[in-house]
């Protein structure tokens, strides 16, 4: 009994510690993150006006294991019920404001513009529709802020009263290169907004990446940050393709060969990592054969991320939590795992500063023994 007891409280006090370092989450999907409370709220509604069958959608949601071709179905799924204008403010100040209680302090949030004609709903209304969510954020959660005038405040807020947010907008594998080219275009004009670059995602099984190069190209020229969803699937034509584009950021990198490993690591390109959503969707068997391991040993950059908080049940500091159980980091490593996301995030030096204030005043009251 005793035994327990201390195990379970030390495991209580890690929790609380992980909790409250300062984080930086770079690898978020906005729909992905919808709270479970609200999708089965938005479900229900949708499900008693008639326009889908509630108990067979509420039978996808709480499965918990899926492949990754499932994972895209549940995205359509999930579609369904949150693609309107006032949902998508809703869960962009609800998704903004998990992120912050538990210390998030620099989220990239990243979302697909969505056209929808029988709704009137455009890919530049879809994404005003984000930026209200994230202005209604701001009035209670402090600090979104997308001028930069006042960051010098923002290491003087209260802990879960600080955020600083940028929007990436994605890609969907399913688009032509027209539609691409559009998101790219809408992303320039709206930069004064938090936009600060691009990602390229969805079902991995789908699309070519000739389709999207001269997209992803023509933004980076334009001073856009590009990163890719590479390796989710084997294939090493693509993944050669896409490291040699020199993104900013890959996410994933599970199916790499020795050639990938290789660039990889000559171009020294950051990776996201996500834990959960790679053991959740069978991209990695188990986390004893993660990548993260190798490439955290050998130094290179890495940076922790939850990709769909809401559909992969999980939350920044879980996957914190992952990393030290998994791979025996203690509070020092986690700390400065931590810290050195700031050197990969898109935003500028003068965020960049910001942020590292932030952790040089945790780093003076935190305990890490
Ligand atoms: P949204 O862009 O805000 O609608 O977030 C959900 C979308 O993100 C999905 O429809 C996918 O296109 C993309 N997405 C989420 N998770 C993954 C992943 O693990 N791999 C590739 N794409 C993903
Ligand atoms: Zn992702």
């Amino acid at each position: 009994m005793t035994m327990s007891y201390n195990i379970s409280s030390s495991e209580v006090e890690m929790e609380w510690w992980i909790s409250s370092i300062p984080k930086v989450e770079l690898h978020a999907h906005l729909n992905g993150s919808i709270r479970n409370s609200t999708l089965f709220e938005l479900a229900r509604e949708l499900g008693e006006k008639g326009t889908i069958v509630f108990s067979d959608f509420e039978h996808v949601i709480k499965k918990n294991d899926r492949t990754l071709c499932e994972v895209f179905k549940l995205f359509d799924l999930i579609h369904v019920v949150t693609t309107d204008h006032k949902t998508i403010t809703r869960i962009t100040k609800e998704v903004v404001e998990d992120f912050a209680a538990e210390n998030v302090v620099y989220l990239e949030l990243r979302t697909t513009p969505k056209r929808n004609d029988s709704i009137g709903m455009s890919k530049r209304s879809y994404m005003e529709a984000v930026v209200d969510g994230l202005r209604s954020a701001s009035s209670n959660i402090l600090d979104i802020n997308f001028s930069c005038d006042d960051l010098e405040k923002f290491s003087k807020l209260p802990t879960k009263k600080r955020i600083i947010v940028r929007l990436l907008l994605s890609i969907d594998r399913r688009e032509s290169t027209a539609s691409a080219m559009e998101t790219v275009k809408l992303a320039l004009e709206m930069k004064d907004m938090g936009v600060i670059g691009i990602d390229l995602s969805g079902n991995p099984t789908v699309g070519e990446w000739e389709t999207f190069f001269p997209a992803l190209k023509f933004a980076r020229e334009q001073g856009l940050s590009v990163t890719l969803h590479c390796g989710e699937v084997p294939n090493s034509v693509e993944i050669q393709e896409m490291l040699n584009f020199r993104p900013g950021r890959i996410g994933h990198a599970c199916c790499f060969q020795d050639e990938e490993w290789r660039k990889l690591k000559l171009y020294k390109i950051p990776v996201e990592i996500c834990l959960t959503s790679n053991i959740r969707t069978e991209t990695i068997s188990s986390m004893d054969v993660h990548h993260f391991a190798n490439l955290y040993k050998e130094n290179h950059p890495v940076v922790l991320c939850t990709d769909d908080s809401g559909v992969f049940s999980t939350n920044l500091s879980n996957e914190y939590a992952l990393v030290s159980s998994a791979f025996g980091l203690g509070k020092m490593e986690l700390f400065q795992l931590a810290r050195k996301a700031v050197d990969f995030i898109f935003a500028g030096n003068e965020v960049k500063m910001e942020l590292l204030k932030v952790y040089e005043s945790a780093a003076r009251t935190l305990e890490y023994n």
